[in-house]
């Protein structure tokens, strides 16, 4: 499908941010957007990059009312030769069309899906930070547009793509986080929608995370809603833990978000003849470890931060300090590492790097 480009005259353009060092996350948006539409029996159509702008929505879309509404999170990234590269835009497509199908969403082709994202970071490109650290964070999202308050899956989406200058999603930078474990609330249920960037999620996140953040913390650490035993995720990210010479992350049985950069961490840990294991962890577990010495590193993995170390968890009205509270060994390797693949410093053995621009 073709992809009608109209571009927002010189004078209209927005201001760019001059300071990359306060870029904070996802506060500033770009000059254009990419937008598709979808009705049944039409198919896809009418797919455009223009200039970024309110949608217009009929309150009775159902998207305000049942929920369906998925997003994406990748990035591109600008490398010191000023080329620039998207980061396994594959795996993204793919989640997205893979929450589209739990949602009883419209899976998106993924030609098109592609073609959008490089024609809208290409018109974008001045948009995109220097600085390592920051990028241009983009968000594809899909809606759904149909008027009707009957529970059923929708007849007509908007799938559209905004971006934005980022620097560090946490205000910690890359400093080691205090994070609470949720003995009362949970994220997500295996045979629910947690392995899918649903935008409920997030809302079912919140409650705990604002308790979490009135007592000083940065995160919630989410159990299992089984047994309220196992480590899920923390936060919007997943998490690992290194217990003696074994790196643990829980394993993806439905609950769990399918992180790129977790998939990429669990790669390079092999590639690296790290002992990584997905396998279930329990706080018991992890506690056992704290009081024998063997817990040495933790910390978070995500589009958003990409590697973020945890300094602290309290858990059960005790504070647990992690290495001292000092960012581990590992974290910054993988940290480092990942960036370097990123910012096309360092040779991408995986082929995970797609560059889109000189
Ligand atoms: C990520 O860590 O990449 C996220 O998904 C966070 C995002 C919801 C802001």
């Amino acid at each position: 499908m073709d992809i009608k480009i109209t571009k927002v005259a010189p004078e209209k353009m927005k201001p760019k941010p001059t300071d990359e060092s306060k870029l904070g996350f996802g506060q500033i948006f770009t000059d254009h957007f990419f937008i598709v539409e979808y009705e049944t029996g039409k198919g896809w159509y009418n797919a455009s990059i223009e200039p970024y702008r309110p949608l217009i929505l009929d309150p009775a879309v159902m998207c305000l009312h049942y929920g369906q509404l998925i997003f994406e999170g990748m990035k591109a990234y600008r490398g010191k030769d000023g080329s620039v590269y998207l980061f396994r835009p594959g795996e993204n497509i793919k989640r997205m069309n893979e929450s589209a199908v739990r949602l009883c969403m419209q899976p998106v082709d993924e030609d098109l899906f592609m073609d959008a994202l490089v024609k809208l970071v290409t018109v974008e490109k001045e948009w995109i930070p220097r600085g390592i650290g920051t990028s241009l964070y983009i968000r594809p999202t899909m809606i759904a547009t149909e008027t009707a308050l009957g529970v059923h899956p929708s007849n007509k989406y908007l799938f559209y793509i905004i971006a934005g200058p980022v620097g560090a999603y946490y205000p910690e930078g890359f400093s080691p986080t205090k994070i609470y474990v949720s003995e009362e609330y949970v994220r997500a249920v295996r045979g629910g929608v947690g392995y899918c960037k649903a935008a409920g999620n997030y809302a079912a996140s919140l409650y705990a995370s604002q308790k979490a953040s009135d007592l000083g913390y940065t995160q919630v650490l989410w159990l299992d809603a089984i047994e309220m035993k196992y480590v899920e995720e923390v936060g919007t990210s997943n998490i690992f833990f290194l217990i003696g010479d074994e790196l643990i992350t829980p394993p993806l049985t439905g609950s769990i978000l399918p992180g790129v950069t977790r998939d990429s961490i669990i790669r390079l840990a092999k590639d690296w003849k790290i002992n990584i294991s997905e396998r279930q962890l329990s706080m018991d577990e992890i506690l056992d470890a704290y009081t024998d010495g063997t817990l040495k590193d933790c910390f978070a993995s995500g589009t958003a931060a990409i590697v973020s170390p945890v300094g602290q968890i309290y858990y059960k009205g005790r504070e647990y300090v992690i290495n001292d509270g000092k960012t581990g060994e590992l974290t910054e390797r993988l940290y480092n590492e990942i960036l370097q693949i990123q910012y096309g410093e360092k040779e991408d053995p995986f082929g995970w790097r797609v560059k889109i621009s000189d």
